[in-house]
């Protein structure tokens, strides 16, 4: 949990202030500290006095406020708290910390600061796709600045969705958590330090139309859990995901794909890595020829025909290069019949080390492996399998990510 984990809220102006109440109180009951700064803009939305009453705090709010600053001062808030959390993080607040602006309390607090800042982007979908917004995300990233979210669904102004929406006050929670996690004292070990991972996470989605595509059940948790547990153990992780309702992991490099080409593309700018884990459930096959427009019935009653085209492989691919070929390299097995048998075959195949096998089909009760939260695998080797037990999927990711890690242990260790 959070225990005496110290946490500065920087609030800026979004219809979304409302929902950092409700983080405020996520992070308290998890046992962590909170103390807000807010920008004039949050203000009017909602009033220090709500973020005073609900973090127990004086909130920050003047950078030229006497009285504060003599009492608190925004570095001693920096020095005082173990993680910046900006919550939402408007488009306008993100480009001033691109530029190194500090024009009030938020700003200047967050140029200042050396302790590691975690935002939570919060706007209207058109400005969070406009490239400029896009190029501040970029630059944040190469700063060194932790992502969660934004996530698509309904925003503020009616009828309209989109990617913007601020990520859900228990999964910034979640991400506040896994930061510390992700950044344990020192003297813990993290046995990939120095390592780059690559995985892949999530479906593809491929279009039939502007309006329909081909998907399948996969939720990404297994490998949005990979990429935490790596980048847990030290390691420097690029995760590949498909569309997911999952949040970001937290200190971790997130590229958001749709297309299995696109999924292909981004690995092949992630390498060269050390290891790649593949865990995403690549649609093998895509509609031949988007239709430009909504594919209509035309009153015959037959259904229309649809061809398809064969997606590239992208763990055969890795498998068999012969340049930049990372050290190891893991692949999934999805199966409904014959776990085993197919698992051995696509390690020959696909050119891995090892395999994750699953077996998929959906059960009569319970939940399924794919879109679910537990799992139950085999570890296939070229020499031998080891059976695992069904464990949640984020002790799968630890188990994988240590097995990983004793891989590259000097022998003599
Ligand atoms: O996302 P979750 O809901 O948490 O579910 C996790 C999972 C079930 C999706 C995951 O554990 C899993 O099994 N992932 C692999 C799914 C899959 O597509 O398996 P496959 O047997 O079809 O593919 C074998 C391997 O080749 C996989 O590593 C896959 O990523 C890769 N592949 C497949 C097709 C393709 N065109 N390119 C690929 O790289």
């Amino acid at each position: 949990m959070l225990h005496d984990k110290r946490i500065l809220l920087i609030v800026s102006g979004g219809i979304a202030v409302y929902k950092a109440l409700d983080l405020v109180r996520r992070l308290r009951e998890r046992g962590a500290s909170v103390r807000a700064v807010m920008t004039p803009a949050a203000q009017r939305f909602v009033t220090p006095l709500a973020f005073g009453a609900i973090t127990g705090n004086q909130v920050f709010i003047e950078l030229f406020d006497r009285a504060a600053e003599h009492d608190v001062g925004h570095i001693r808030l920096l020095r005082e708290a173990d993680l910046v959390l900006v919550a939402p993080a408007t488009a306008d607040l993100m480009a001033k910390m691109v530029h190194g602006l500090a024009d009030d309390l938020a700003t200047a607090t967050l140029l200042a600061s050396k302790t590691p800042i975690l935002i939570a982007p919060a706007m209207n979908s058109v400005m969070w796709a406009n490239p400029a917004t896009q190029r501040n995300v970029a630059q944040l990233r190469a700063d060194g600045i932790a992502f969660i979210g934004p996530m698509s669904g309904e925003m503020a102004e009616s009828g309209e969705a989109g990617v913007g929406r601020m990520a859900e006050p228990l999964d910034i929670a979640a991400a506040v958590q896994a930061h510390f996690e992700t950044s344990p004292a020192p003297g813990v070990a993290r046995p990939l330090a120095g390592r780059r991972v690559v995985v892949t996470s999530g479906p593809t989605h491929e279009p039939i139309d502007p309006v329909r595509y081909i998907a399948n059940r996969s939720s990404g948790k297994q490998g949005h859990a990979i990429a935490a547990a790596a980048a847990a153990a030290g390691a420097e992780v690029v995760l590949v995901s498909g569309p997911v309702t999952v949040p970001d992991p937290a200190g971790v490099e997130v590229v958001h794909v749709e297309t299995a080409r696109e999924m292909q593309a981004a690995v092949d700018a992630a390498l060269p890595a050390d290891i790649a884990v593949l865990a995403a459930a690549v649609a093998d096959w895509r509609a031949k020829g988007t239709a430009a427009q909504k594919i209509k019935k035309d009153g015959s009653g037959r259904p229309p025909m649809l061809e398809f085209a064969e997606n590239p492989d992208i763990l055969a691919g890795i498998g068999h290069r012969t340049k930049d070929r990372p050290a190891l390299v893991v692949g999934f097995a999805a199966e409904t019949a014959d776990l085993l048998a197919n698992a051995q075959a696509k390690l020959a195949h696909k050119g891995a080390d090892w395999i994750v096998a699953n077996d998929v089909s959906l059960p009569s009760t319970g939940e399924g492996i794919m879109g679910g939260n537990t799992n139950e695998i085999r570890l296939v080797f070229h020499d031998g399998v080891e059976e695992w037990p069904r464990l949640d999927k984020r002790q799968v990711a630890e188990r994988l990510v240590a097995r990983i890690a004793a891989y590259f242990e000097p022998e003599d260790e």
